[in-house]
């Protein structure tokens, strides 16, 4: 069994990738940001967090991997309780993609800034250089490897940013709304990235207000007051305007459309993209 097999990655009966029981927190112990919040993602889910600014989301991921200390309760990162001697392991068991890929940057090429952060992980060379062409194929990064980062796009930068997290074989990948400093076509990127991820069994916790992003995700959880305000897939999410309002997001244009096709008496469900909007529209041009 290897390494990723073992942290349950792509096996479909491991323990749940992120178990949290009562788990509170507060920057001043006076006025806690997070109460007795408890929450279970199953390995392989891809799921959004949501909420509005300030509610916490950043605060929450930080604690599974003991960026910051909660105050109560439990948390489980692939079947291993978070404490002092577990927190390497789970360092390593989770890969976080920040905001801003310029400051995720220490070496001075993309190759040398790779090959950084597997340093720690104590494997040959062979295996670091296996893992490198590996995922910089995959991302489609391979002609970038002798550049140096200041080089590279936007987009350019995020991928390296992921290529630097999934060579590390993390068992659970969260991207703190990753995609907010990317222009649209690196941010579609990005989308066909999580989709590529997910359909290989890594467990996605993506903290996002792009609609859709959370389209694209199998379920929604709405951080509120401190705590889960929701946990509903994203059709139930768009379908709560409460919520939304709440939450300060808006419905997906594929969405808001099909809602008002409907209304015309044009059922076609809920496509998961624009373009598969265009797809399942396309016949009814044809057929006229
Ligand atoms: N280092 C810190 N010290 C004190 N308070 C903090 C610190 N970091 C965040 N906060 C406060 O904690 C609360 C939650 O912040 P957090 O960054 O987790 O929210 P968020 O949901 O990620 O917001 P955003 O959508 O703007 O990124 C906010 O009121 C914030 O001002
Ligand atoms: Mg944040």
């Amino acid at each position: 069994m290897n390494e990723r097999d073992r942290k349950g990655h792509s096996a479909e009966h491991g323990p749940d990738a992120i178990v949290l029981k009562d788990v509170s927190f507060g920057y001043d112990p006076e006025n806690p940001i997070l109460h007795g919040l408890s929450l279970r993602i199953p390995q392989g889910q891809w799921v959004s967090l949501v909420g509005e600014s300030g509610s916490g989301k950043s605060t929450l991921v930080k604690l599974l991997n003991a960026l910051l200390p909660k105050s109560a309760g439990e948390i489980t990162v692939c079947g291993e309780k978070l404490s002092e001697e577990s927190i390497l392991s789970i360092r390593r068991t989770i890969g976080m993609v920040f905001q801003n890929p310029d400051n995720q940057f220490v070496g001075e090429t993309v190759e040398e800034d790779i090959l950084f952060g597997l340093e720690g992980l104590c494997l040959s060379r062979e295996e670091m250089d296996r893992r490198l062409r590996l995922y910089a194929g995959k991302l489609g990064i391979s002609g970038l490897l002798a550049k140096h980062p200041g080089e590279l796009s936007g987009g350019q930068k995020q991928r390296v940013a992921i290529v630097s997290i999934l060579a590390m074989e993390p068992g659970v990948v969260i991207f703190d709304e990753a995609s907010s400093m990317l222009d649209e076509e690196s941010r579609n990127g990005l989308l066909d990235i999580l989709r590529d991820m997910h359909a290989e069994g890594y467990t996605i916790l993506m903290i996002t207000h792009d609609a859709d992003e959370i389209l694209a995700s199998q379920r929604v959880l709405a951080l509120c007051g401190g705590g889960l305000a929701g946990d509903m897939t994203p059709a139930e999410l768009f379908r709560s305007p409460g919520l939304m309002e709440e939450c300060r997001l808006h419905a997906p244009y594929a969405w808001e459309l099909s809602r008002k096709l409907e209304a015309l008496g044009l059922a076609i469900g809920v496509p998961a993209s624009e373009k598969e909007l265009v797809e399942t529209l396309w016949p009814f041009n044809c057929s006229k």
